[in-house]
């Protein structure tokens, strides 16, 4: 491995060492069938429970798991909760990107000292697995960054969850392996400003840039920067709208959301076309790619080595920089509002986001909005 000299510009970033996404928890307004979709459509194991019969009163949370991606899907007991107003508001979406770190106390300390808005101060829990402590910040809207500290912890997830039993448990993995990057939308004219708190309060760095001639089709643009950690695992890029003809799928989301909020999850697999296979089958939605964008790949992307009438008949885009190549492709909304999406990606060799596929692919989201009657 080729040693690097340290950049002193990049020396801030220590402040706070992340060790990945730990968790990312949806507020939804029905869990148990939450967790039925991701177990059934994506192939997820349900892993751990808290709810009324293990001692919570107010919500009831499903642990769902395939590799190293866990998502946690929890709904309110009660109309008061603040839960429930936030369900209200926006329906169902992501509340928490979690963060695993070694110190919560020093995370929590470091990102508020620098301006980061505090919304739970550190807390330790503990139960017969051993003990967590856990902190939380504000990001844009309703969104929150919480600090995992687990110790050696070895319980099913957090105190208070218990461990699904292994009949229960039904994984049927379809490859899917860790979180390549997550994307939030925020609103006109606020993109640099969320880049800068990530900058200024986590110790992130830009990674890309895309402006609206980079991401533009003749109704809608948006823009877009991308922030990664110290260490370069997690990548956050943040979009806001540019104005195009028609609205953009970005103030049709910022709409239907009512404010900023997490638009998508790219989910990395080593095999994309066995997984995207098998996600298709089980009856999750991709959007649908023209097929005039297969006569232009090869000349795009030059020679890959996955047959290209399989990526067409799927939808699997394709885009190629300096680095190598990537494939990606996109699931329709997961709620009937038109907000959180995901996205399947696999990197070979190009460490991207699908420059070159914006233009296809919006086209594509067009289509759709003009059928919600949105364009
Ligand atoms: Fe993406």
């Amino acid at each position: 491995m080729q040693q690097v000299a340290a950049d002193p510009s990049r020396t801030s970033a220590d402040f706070l060492p992340l060790k990945g996404v730990d968790h990312i928890e949806f507020y939804v307004a029905n869990a148990k069938q939450a967790a039925y979709f991701y177990r059934r459509g994506f192939g997820m194991a349900l892993t751990a429970y808290c709810g009324p019969e293990t001692g919570t009163r107010d919500r009831a949370s499903y642990v769902v798991e395939q590799n190293q991606i866990r998502f946690v899907l929890t709904t309110p007991l009660n109309p008061e909760s603040a839960m429930a107003g936030h369900i209200l508001r926006h329906g169902d979406g992501v509340k928490n990107i979690a963060l695993r770190v070694d110190d919560a106390t020093a995370a929590y300390r470091e990102t508020t000292q620098r301006g980061g808005r505090g919304v739970a101060p550190p807390v330790v829990s503990k139960d017969d697995g051993g003990e967590v402590c856990l902190a939380a910040i504000a990001t844009y809207g309703d969104t929150i960054h919480t600090f995992v500290e687990r110790h050696n912890y070895r319980g099913a997830f957090l105190p208070g969850f218990v461990e699904v039993p292994g009949p229960d448990r039904i994984a049927e993995p379809t490859g899917l392996r860790h979180v390549d990057h997550m994307v939030g939308n925020v609103g006109l004219g606020e993109m640099n400003k969320w880049v800068e708190f990530y900058e200024r309060v986590m110790g992130f760095s830009l990674y890309q840039t895309f402006d609206d001639s980079d991401i533009s089709t003749e109704y809608s643009s948006l823009m877009s920067k991308v922030v990664s950690n110290g260490s370069g695992w997690i990548k956050f890029p943040i979009n806001e709208p540019a104005s195009g003809r028609k609205k953009s799928q970005i103030e049709e989301y910022l709409d239907a959301y009512r404010g900023p909020g997490v638009q998508h999850i790219a989910l990395a697999t080593d095999d994309i076309v066995s997984t995207v296979t098998q996600l298709s089958q089980r009856g999750i939605d991709f959007l649908k790619v023209p097929k005039s964008y297969y006569d232009e790949l090869p000349r795009r992307v030059g020679s890959i080595e996955e047959p290209l009438g399989q990526l067409a008949e799927l939808g699997i885009l394709v885009d190629r920089d300096q680095d190598g190549y990537m494939l990606q492709i996109f699931t329709q909304p997961v709620e009937d509002r038109p907000t959180l999406f995901f996205e399947v990606i696999e990197r070979k060799g190009s460490r991207g986001f699908g420059k070159g596929n914006f233009k296809a692919l919006f086209e594509s989201i067009e289509r759709e909005q003009a059928r919600r009657g949105n364009l």
